[in-house]
C-alpha cells in the first residue's frame, strides 16, 4: 500500500530515500567516543584475526559488488590478501582454504543457496566464516562462526539498493578493525576514515538531493538500448552495480568496465551517441588513475559517445570532456563508491519508470535466490 510505502511510488525509492539513515544505522554504537571501532559482537578474538592469512569473500550478485570493493580496502589496510569470489563458482573451483583463512560471506537476505552453500564447504575445510547481513537470524549468520548485521531494515525492493551502501559500510568496517587490532602501518589513516565514515551519511544524503538532473537525463535515454560504465580502482565494481541495475530495472543492454581494459577491446563498442557513464576517482591521492581516466573519457568522446561523468566536486579537469556531469562530495578514494553508487540508483529507477517497467518487481527476479 502507499503507506508501507511511506508516500514514495515505489519501495525502491523509499529505500534509496533512506540509505542515510540506513549507513548511519550500520554504524550504530560501533565506533567508541574515542574514534576507535568496538566490533566486539564478532565472536572471533583479536588473537584469532592476527592469526589470520588471507581473506575470502563470496557472495552474489549486488553483495559481490561489495564485495570486490571491499578488497581494495582490506588489503590497503590490513595487508592481508583478499580474494573475492561468486559464491556460485567457489566451491566447485576446489578453493585452497585452511584454519587460518576468513572467509566472509555478504548477503541482504541471509537467505541466498549459493552462498550459503560457499560458506559450508569453508567451514567444512576448517575455515572461519563471518557474515554480514541484513536478515536477523537468517540462515546465512545461523551457520556462521560471527555476524555483522547491517542493520539497513527490511529491503523489500528486488532491487538492492540500502543493503549494498550498508554492506560496503559494514565492510569498510570490518577491514578498518582488522586493521586495528593488527596494528599496522595505517594506524594515522584508520583513524582519520574512521572519522570520515561518521560522516559518510550526511554526504549520501547530499548526493540524494542534487539527483533531478539525474532523473531528467534518464528520462531522455529512455529510447536507447546499450550504457556502458566504466570505473577504476573501486570506481570499477561501482561500474558493474551500475550496469546489474540498468540491466536488473530497465532490462537495457549494460555493461561495466574497468576504464583500463578500453583499449584492450570495448572501445571498439563506441559508436556515435552511445550513451557512456564514467566514474571518476578523486583527483587528490591517486591522481596517476584520475589522469588516466580523463584521458579515457577523451578517448571516447573524440569517437561520438555521450559521456555522463560522474566526478567529486572541485574536480575541474572534467568539465571540458562531459556531456552531462554529475557531482558527488569529496571522500577518501576507498569511500567513494557510498555516494558513487548512488546517482547509478536513481539513473536505473528513473529509467525503467520511463520504459513503464515494474520498478520494484523486475520480470524474472526474485528477491532472495533460495535455489542454487
Ligand atoms: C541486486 O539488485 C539483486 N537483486 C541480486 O543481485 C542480489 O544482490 C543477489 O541475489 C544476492 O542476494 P543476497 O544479498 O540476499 O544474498
Amino acid at each position: 500500500s502507499a503507506a508501507e510505502k511511506g508516500g514514495y511510488d515505489y519501495f525502491m525509492l523509499k529505500e534509496i530515500a533512506e540509505q542515510p539513515k540506513a549507513v548511519a544505522d550500520t554504524l550504530l554504537g560501533r565506533i567508541d567516543a574515542g574514534g576507535s571501532l568496538t566490533l566486539d559482537e564478532l565472536r572471533i578474538s583479536a588473537a584469532e584475526l592476527r592469526e589470520v592469512d588471507k581473506v575470502v569473500i563470496v557472495a552474489c550478485g549486488t553483495a559481490f559488488h561489495a564485495g570486490l570493493i571491499a578488497k581494495y580496502a582490506i588489503e590497503h589496510w590490513t595487508r592481508i590478501p583478499c580474494e573475492v569470489e561468486l559464491a556460485s563458482e567457489f566451491r566447485y573451483r576446489d578453493p585452497i582454504l585452511g584454519a587460518r583463512s576468513l572467509v566472509i560471506a555478504i548477503s541482504q537476505s541471509g537467505e541466498t543457496m549459493d552462498t550459503l552453500m560457499a560458506l559450508r564447504h569453508a567451514r567444512e575445510q576448517g575455515s572461519k566464516v563471518l557474515a554480514i547481513c541484513n536478515t536477523n537470524g537468517s540462515t546465512i549468520p545461523r551457520e556462521s562462526d560471527a555476524v555483522l548485521y547491517t542493520h539497513a531494515g527490511p529491503e523489500v525492493a528486488v532491487a538492492s539498493t540500502k543493503a549494498f551502501l550498508t554492506q560496503l559500510v559494514a565492510c569498510y568496517l570490518v577491514a578498518l578493525y582488522l586493521g586495528q587490532v593488527r596494528g599496522t602501518k595505517w594506524g594515522d589513516e584508520i583513524g582519520a576514515v574512521i572519522r570520515d565514515l561518521s560522516h559518510i551519511s550526511g554526504e549520501v544524503e547530499r548526493v540524494l538531493e542534487t539527483m533531478e538532473p539525474v532523473r531528467e537525463l534518464a528520462r531522455s535515454l529512455a529510447d536507447k538500448n546499450t550504457v556502458l560504465f566504466l570505473g577504476r580502482h573501486v570506481g570499477y565494481p561501482v561500474a558493474l552495480e551500475g550496469a546489474l541495475k540498468l540491466k536488473e530495472l530497465a532490462y537495457m543492454h549494460a555493461e561495466g568496465f574497468a576504464a583500463g581494459e578500453l583499449k584492450h577491446g570495448p572501445i571498439a563498442l563506441i559508436e556515435p551517441d552511445l550513451p557512456v557513464v564514467v566514474v571518476v576517482p578523486s583527483p587528490r591521492g591517486r591522481s596517476v588513475l584520475h589522469d588516466k581516466i580523463v584521458s579515457n573519457i577523451q578517448e571516447i568522446r573524440a569517437r561520438g559517445a555521450r559521456t555522463i561523468v560522474i566526478a567529486e566536486e572541485g574536480d575541474e579537469a572534467v568539465v571540458p570532456y562531459a556531456d552531462h556531469l554529475v557531482r558527488i562530495p569529496a571522500t577518501p578514494t576507498l569511500l567513494q563508491p557510498l555516494v558513487a553508487t548512488v546517482p547509478l540508483q536513481v539513473f536505473a529507477c528513473e529509467l525503467a519508470t520511463a520504459r513503464g517497467n515494474e520498478v520494484d518487481q523486475p520480470r524474472n527476479l526474485a528477491k532472495s535466490v533460495t535455489v542454487e
